[in-house]
C-alpha cells in the first residue's frame, strides 16, 4: 500500500505531485506529504488525513521544479504527522518517500544507527538515516543509497532527494510497484501509470533491485552491482476519462453501472473472428493438463474464485481447490502431482497472493494470473495472464472487477471444457449477452435498492446474508461489501448451516438478506428463511424470475442458473452502497482500508 510520486522538469512540481497523489489515494489515505526542492533547499509539507488535508498546509507560494510525494496506509507507526512521509535525515540533507515494509528495520537500527535520534516510528526513517550515515562516512549519495539498499530486507519503492544535488531524484524498487514516466523535458516517478497519465503516457517498467538516477533529461537504470540496463518505454493505454468520476457522486456507483459494458468488452476481447470464445492455446492446454487447479486469492477476488471453482469443475471436469492466499502461504496443502495455480487479483499487486506465487514457482509449478492490470507484478511473474478488461477500478470496494473475474473464469472453464472434449450444453456468448441486459435492468432499479437499504439497514448493528450453492458464495461477497463500506457487522452463511450454531444470533428484527436464484435448492433456502422468521428475523428475499414467490422483495431477471452470481451480486452491491450512504460513510474510501494491498 501507500503511493509515491516524483517530478523533475521545468514546470511547477507542486500541482503535478498533488494531482498525482489524488489519483493514488486509493493506495492509502491515512496521511500524505510532499517535498519540494528548489536549488539547495527542500521544503516538506505533510499532514494526517487525505490529500485534501495536505492541500490545506502546502504553501502555495513555494516554487519548485523538482519534488516527491507520498500517500500513506499506515504499517509501522500510527497515522499522525510525525509518521507521515516524506522523512528526512538528521541533517535535513536527504528526503525520502517509501512504499513497502522493511522487515529488518529494527535490526538495522540497532546495528548501524545507535545514538541517532529518530523523529518517527516508521521503518522508512531507518532507510534515510542509513543513507546519511554512509554519506557521512565519505560515500557519494548514489553509492550510499546502493549500500543501504543492499542491507534492506523486505519491499520498497523509494524516491530520494538530496538537497546538495540540484537535479536528480534517486529511485529504487523491490517487490513494490514503481514506474518511471518519460516526458520531453521532464521525467516522473509513480506507483502506477494512472497517477501521471495527465503528463505522459510513456512509461519504463522497473525490475526488483534496480536503482534509477532520474534527471529531467535522462533516466539511468542500474542494478545493485552498478551494471547499466537499457529499457524502452511502453505506451500506457489508459484513457484519462476512465479515471474521472464524471457526473457520479462516487466511483463505486459509476463502477457498478459500468458492469454491463464490461461484460460486452470481455465478450469482445475473448471472441475470435468466427464469434467463438477463445483464449491463448497455451493457457487452455496448461489448465487442461492439470490434475487439480488451485485458485489462490484474497477478499472479493477469493469470492470470485469460489464461483470459478464451480465453473471449472462443472464445465471442464477438473477438480479445484480455492484458497485464501494469506493462509495458503504458511500452511500449504499437500499438492497434487500436476497442479496448475490460478491467481485472481484485480490489482495484480496483492502481496499475500504474490507470496504464494513466489513459493509455488520455487516448487516448479505453473501459474496463471487473472488480473485487471496488464504488466502488474502477479501478471509479470506468472507463466500466463488473462485480463479482465474492466477498466481502472478506483473505489476501494471492488464491484466491476468481481463480475469481470467471474465472467473471465466462465470463459476459461468453457474453453478448457471444449479443449478436453467435455460437452458444454449452453452458448456462453449468448448467455453473457443476456447477462449484460439483465445487469442493465438491475442498474436501472436503484430506487428499489435504496429503499431496501433504508428499510432494513438504516439503524441495525448487524445483518446476515444467506443462500445455498452459488447464492451462498454471492452472500459472502454481499456481506463483505456491506461491512467494508457501511461498517455494519455483516456475515454470509450457508442456509443449511444456520441451525448448526449461527441461528443463535437471530433476534427480533435482525435483517436477513436471502438469495434464491438456484432452482435445485429453492425449497431448502425458503425453508431456512422460515426458520429465521420464526425467530424474529426481518427477511428480504431476492429471487430470480421463474422461482419467485409472493413474499419476495425483489426478483432479478432470469439468466442461466450457473451464471446467476453475475447478476445477483448487483442488488447486494447497490444495497451496500446505499446503506453506506445513508450512514454518511465515505463510500469510496472506507476507514482503515486501501485498494492495493501490497503488504503481507
Ligand atoms: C473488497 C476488496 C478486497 C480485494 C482484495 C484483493 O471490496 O476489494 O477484498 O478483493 O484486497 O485484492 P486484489 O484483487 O487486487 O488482489
Amino acid at each position: 500500500m501507500c503511493g509515491i510520486v516524483g517530478y523533475i522538469g521545468n514546470q511547477d512540481a507542486k500541482e503535478i505531485l498533488l494531482k498525482g497523489l489524488e489519483k493514488l489515494e486509493y493506495r492509502g489515505y491515512d496521511s500524505a506529504g510532499i517535498a519540494l526542492k528548489n536549488k539547495s533547499s527542500v521544503q516538506v509539507f505533510k499532514e494526517k488525513g487525505r490529500i485534501a488535508d495536505l492541500r490545506g498546509v502546502v504553501d502555495v507560494t513555494v516554487a519548485a521544479n523538482t519534488g516527491i510525494g507520498h500517500t500513506r496506509w499506515a504499517t509501522h507507526g500510527v497515522p499522525n504527522h510525525e509518521n507521515a512521509h516524506p522523512h528526512q535525515s538528521t541533517s535535513g540533507r536527504l528526503t525520502l518517500v517509501h512504499n513497502g515494509v522493511i522487515e529488518n528495520y529494527a535490526i538495522l537500527k540497532r546495528d548501524y544507527l545507535a545514538g541517532v535520534a529518530f523523529n518517527s516510528d516508521t521503518d522508512t526513517e531507518v532507510i534515510v538515516q542509513l543513507i546519511e550515515k554512509f554519506v557521512n562516512e565519505g560515500q557519494d549519495v548514489e553509492a550510499a543509497f546502493i549500500s543501504t539498499l543492499k542491507l534492506l530486507k523486505g519491499s520498497y519503492a523509494l524516491a530520494l532527494l538530496d538537497n546538495q544535488n540540484d537535479d536528480t531524484i534517486f529511485v529504487a524498487k523491490n517487490k513494490s510497484p514503481l514506474l518511471i514516466g518519460v516526458g520531453d523535458d521532464f521525467n516522473v516517478v509513480a506507483s502506477d501509470a494512472m497517477a501521471m497519465i495527465q503528463v505522459t503516457d510513456q512509461y519504463v517498467e522497473l525490475m526488483d533491485k534496480e536503482v534509477v538516477i532520474v534527471t529531467k533529461e535522462n533516466i539511468t537504470i542500474k542494478n545493485l552491482e552498478g551494471l547499466e540496463m537499457t529499457r524502452s518505454p511502453y505506451t500506457a493505454e489508459l484513457d484519462a476519462s476512465d479515471i474521472e468520476k464524471g457526473t457520479y457522486p462516487h466511483y463505486m456507483l459509476k463502477e457498478i453501472d459500468e458492469q454491463p459494458a464490461v461484460m460486452r468488452k470481455i465478450i469482445q476481447a475473448y471472441q475470435n473472428e468466427e464469434g467463438k470464445l477463445t483464449i491463448d492455446y497455451n493457457i487452455a492446454e496448461a489448465v487442461s493438463e492439470a490434475d487439480r487447479v488451485y485458485i489462490v486469492a484474497c477478499g472479493t477476488s477469493y469470492h470470485a474464485g469460489l464461483i470459478g471453482q464451480q465453473f471449472i469443475e462443472k464445465m471442464a471436469k477438473i477438480p479445484v481447490e480455492v484458497h485464501v492466499a494469506s493462509e495458503f502461504v504458511y500452511n500449504m496443502p499437500l499438492l497434487s502431482e500436476k497442479p496448475l495455480f490460478i491467481f485472481i487479483s484485480q490489482s495484480g499487486e496483492t502481496a499475500d497472493s504474490r507470496a504464494v506465487l513466489v513459493a509455488i514457482k520455487e516448487l516448479g509449478h505453473k501459474a496463471l494470473t487473472i488480473t485487471n492490470v496488464p504488466g502488474s507484478t502477479l501478471s509479470r511473474e506468472a507463466d500466463y495472464t488473462l485480463l479482465l478488461h474492466a477498466g481502472p477500478e478506483i473505489a476501494v470496494a471492488s464491484t466491476k472487477a468481481y463480475t469481470a473475474q467471474i465472467a473471465v473464469l466462465a470463459i476459461l472453464a468453457n474453453v478448457t471444457a471444449k479443449f478436453r472434449n467435455q460437452p458444454v450444453e449452453f452458448d456462453l456468448v449468448k448467455e453473457l449477452g443476456i447477462i449484460g441486459t439483465a445487469m442493465e435492468a438491475l442498474c436501472d432499479s436503484k430506487e428499489e435498492f435504496e429503499a431496501i437499504a433504508r428499510e432494513y439497514l438504516s439503524v441495525t448493528r448487524n445483518a446476515f446474508f444467506i443462500g445455498r450453492s452459488l447464492d451462498y458464495y454471492v452472500g459472502l461477497e454481499g456481506s463483505l461489501k456491506l461491512k467494508e463500506i457501511s461498517y455494519i457487522q455483516a456475515e454470509g452463511f450457508a442456509g443449511g448451516e444456520l441451525k448448526h450454531g449461527t441461528i443463535a444470533l437471530i433476534e427480533d428484527g435482525t435483517p436477513i438478506i436471502a438469495l434464491a436464484t438456484q432452482e435445485s435448492v429453492n425449497l431448502s433456502i425458503r425453508g431456512n428463511v422460515k426458520e429465521v422468521v420464526a425467530r424474529g428475523a426481518n427477511p428480504c428475499i431476492i429471487s430470480m424470475k421463474g422461482l419467485e414467490e409472493a413474499e419476495d422483495r425483489f426478483v432479478i431477471p432470469a439468466v442461466h442458473e450457473l451464471l446467476t452470481p453475475l447478476v445477483s451480486v448487483i442488488p447486494l452491491q447497490l444495497i451496500a452502497y446505499y446503506a453506506a450512504l445513508h450512514r454518511e460513510c465515505d463510500v469510496d474510501k472506507p476507514r482503515n482500508l486501501a485498494k492495493s494491498v501490497t503488504v503481507e
